[in-house]
């Protein structure tokens, strides 16, 4: 329970608008937005989910979750993230949702982007950069991001030890001991190794609006 965290997701109700599909990103600062979208659901067409969890969240609380594929380009997309930078850069995919979520931040004209206070930073890269790889490549992948960046990577497990499957099926690297001074070029380089899925870095696709929770909240 995060009061910085609630209310920055209740904040985020602010940018929904009538007859809209929204974008749902996944986390726990994200839960409390769902949480709060559920109080104006009559008043949206439905949403487009970044995971499995969001998706079951929000069905349980009687949203409709529809398909991105038939709702096409979206007004809005709201989602949390692990750090953020002066240029709303971000680092995502603590929750391991990095895939989805930058398919539909991609497909969002507006991406709000809901934060604490803890996750603003100058530069991105103390929290370990997490990078969704095919299985059979995850040596091969981390062995040349070694190479490219000097960061260590390391295979995202379970707490039984067991290495973390995304909702795609796929593995996580954690890329640790990165300052990340040119995001854009990182992003960009670190796509290009076969077996890379997707880079947690937001760089491309920054966001557009971050809202830091806080009383009152931060809307930069
Ligand atoms: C999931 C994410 C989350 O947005 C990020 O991990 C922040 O989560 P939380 O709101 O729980 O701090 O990128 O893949």
């Amino acid at each position: 329970m995060s009061e910085t965290k609630r209310l920055a997701g209740e904040k985020a109700i602010d940018f929904v608008e009538d007859g809209m599909i929204v974008g749902v990103g996944t986390g726990s600062t994200v839960a409390y937005f769902i949480d709060a979208l559920a109080d104006i659901k009559h008043r949206i067409k439905g949403t487009v989910s970044s995971s499995e969890q969001s998706t079951q969240r929000l069905r349980a609380l009687g949203i409709e979750v529809l398909e991105l594929n038939s709702a096409g380009p979206l007004a809005l997309y709201v989602d949390g993230a692990d750090e953020c930078d002066p240029d709303k850069r971000l680092i995502k995919g603590g929750g391991a949702a990095l895939t989805r979520e930058k398919i539909i931040a991609e497909s969002s004209d507006r991406f709000v982007c809901i934060i604490d206070p803890g996750k603003r930073v100058d530069v991105l890269g103390k929290f370990p950069l997490p990078v969704e790889v095919i299985p059979m490549a995850r040596s091969l992948v981390a062995r040349e991001i070694l190479r490219l960046t000097g960061g260590q990577p390391v295979w995202r497990q379970d707490a039984s030890g067991k290495g973390v499957v995304t909702d795609n099926g796929n593995a996580i690297l954690d890329v640790h001991g990165l300052a990340i001074r040119d995001p854009l070029s990182l992003e960009s380089a670190l796509n290009q190794i076969p077996g890379v899925v997707t880079v947690g870095l937001f760089a491309r696709r920054a966001a557009d609006v971050v809202i830091v929770g806080g009383e009152p909240p931060q809307v930069l």
